[in-house]
């Protein structure tokens, strides 16, 4: 995956689209584990297992979207990532604790049986915002979710699923590039997901 801090959006052409979405990346570790767990069910329902370093698990996925809004999907991140630190009383862990299967995608997934409200509350926020931005969303219901194998004809049924936690560190925001290999990663910008606490005195 490119990591990019400099984006050339001040020169960008004014109708092109970059496809563009919010995301958690996992740890190192993380996605190791994750990774070797969609070989196993690639191995056993088949499809494409995800590339390790393309795990993630989408929060806001924004579509085709002009490179002049990023100033202003920025501004909107640092908000929120602000607003959610504050509402932090203590560290979030996500934990993954369920495989599943999309038969009509094909998509076979690591979820969680009750996703952690400020898992949602962050989500919701992000949602929100790029909706008054006037980003146009599509209303689906947001089923937090890593994708770890796309055109599986069958559920890994068979699977030997343990629990994965997921200690929240930080999200991005993501251009995805169609590439020969499914499609590659660009990361835009990060902001961080640790509770306020640390910081004395701030309000
Ligand atoms: P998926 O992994 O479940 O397919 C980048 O495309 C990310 O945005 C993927 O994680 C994808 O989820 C998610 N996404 C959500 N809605 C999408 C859409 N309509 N088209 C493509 N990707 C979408």
């Amino acid at each position: 995956m490119r990591t990019t801090t400099t984006i050339t959006e001040a020169s960008a052409a004014g109708d092109e689209r970059w496809r563009l979405f919010f995301a958690l990346w996992p740890p190192p570790a993380l996605a190791a584990a994750l990774h070797a767990l969609a070989g196993q069910c690639s191995a056993l329902g088949g499809g494409r297992a995800m590339r390790v370093d393309t795990l993630h698990l989408t929060l806001v996925f924004l579509g085709e979207v002009s490179p002049a809004r990023l100033p202003s999907l920025r501004a909107l991140a640092a908000t929120v990532a602000g607003e959610w630190q504050k509402a932090q009383a203590a560290a979030v862990t996500l934990h993954l604790d369920r495989l599943g299967y999309w038969p009509v995608s094909g998509i076979v997934h690591a979820g969680m049986q009750n996703p952690d409200p400020a898992l949602m509350a962050l989500a919701d926020a992000l949602g929100e915002g790029c909706r008054q931005l006037g980003v146009g969303l599509e209303r689906r219901r947001f089923v937090p979710h890593v994708t770890l194998c796309r055109s599986a004809k069958n559920a890994p049924d068979a699977v030997n699923f343990t629990l994965f936690d997921w200690p929240l560190a930080e999200f991005r925001l993501v251009r995805s590039r169609p590439s020969s290999a499914g499609a590659d990663y660009e990361i835009l910008d990060r902001w961080p997901l640790r509770p306020a606490f640390s910081t004395s005195g701030a309000g």
